[in-house]
């Protein structure tokens, strides 16, 4: 992939990972265009640097996705590059009272349908473009999951198979997967041990992306999956209880 001159659609721009997308691609001399919902952390992300543009939208919204897409297909032709990165995670389990079947919902939704949406909508307008790209943000959970958040970890297997199986279906778009372990977020605050920072995920995947390589496990994401390939049973183990 080539790491410059790109028009580059980033969700959930606003925080944590996609915002040190935003930041690095930015430096790289691309246009991005952010997504989010949060208007005081958008303005400020404007302010950074004028080749950020910003669209406030919530992803949970159908009628709001709609005119993001109208949007991009109305003043975005040359969108080559879509990152599906924005993600909720509630972290409790089915018996939790508070757990409640809108936040079922709304985590298949944000994690797994939107991804989708936004993909099918939009490839008509990525693939007329050279050097395009769909990059998928799952998670290390998508391999070997935890006990808790067993829908979040169940949207995370779906993407990352969804990503593999659209890579074969597509000749002019690349597609990658960004497999990150835990990273020191708003989401994973207050918890988890030995969190890798934002910037360190795009540095390790920046270089997967320039050289083409399209399941990108991060840091310890590369570990575990060797484990999980000698012994299934080990990492299973290593991962069911993990309270992060
Ligand atoms: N942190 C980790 O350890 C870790 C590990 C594996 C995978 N991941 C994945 O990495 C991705 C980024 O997570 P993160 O850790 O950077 O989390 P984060 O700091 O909590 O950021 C999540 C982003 O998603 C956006 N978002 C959430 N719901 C939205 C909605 N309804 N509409 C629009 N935007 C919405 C948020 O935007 P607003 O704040 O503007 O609403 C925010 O920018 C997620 O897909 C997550 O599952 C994270």
């Amino acid at each position: 992939m080539r790491l410059n001159h790109n028009k580059i659609l980033i969700t959930g721009a606003t925080s944590g990972i996609g915002r040190a997308l935003a930041e690095h691609f930015c430096q790289l001399d691309n246009q991005i265009i952010a997504v989010g919902r949060n208007e005081a952390k958008l303005e400020e992300l404007a302010k950074l640097d004028n080749r950020i543009a910003t669209y406030k939208c919530d992803l949970s919204s159908q009628l709001e996705l709609d005119r993001l897409v109208t949007f991009i297909k109305q003043k975005h032709t040359d969108l080559n590059i879509l990152i599906n990165n924005a993600g909720i995670q509630y972290n409790c389990n089915l018996l939790n009272d508070t757990y409640s079947l809108q936040k079922v919902d709304n985590e298949i939704s944000i994690n797994l349908t939107v991804p989708i949406k936004l993909i099918a909508s939009l490839l008509p307008v990525l693939q007329i473009n050279s050097n395009a790209a769909i990059v998928n943000v799952s998670s290390g959970l998508a391999i070997v999951p935890k006990a808790k958040s067993a829908v979040y970890c169940g949207t995370k297997a779906a993407i990352h198979i969804f990503s593999k199986s659209l890579r074969y279906q597509l000749e002019n778009v690349k597609v990658f997967e960004i497999i990150p372990p835990l990273v020191d977020t708003k989401m994973t605050k207050g918890r988890g041990k030995g969190k890798i920072t934002p910037k360190r995920l795009v540095d390790e995947f920046i270089k997967a992306f320039k050289s083409n390589r399209y399941e990108v496990n991060i840091h310890k994401v590369k570990l575990l999956r060797i484990v999980n390939r000698i012994s299934p049973t080990i990492a299973d183990r290593i991962m069911k209880r993990a309270t992060t």
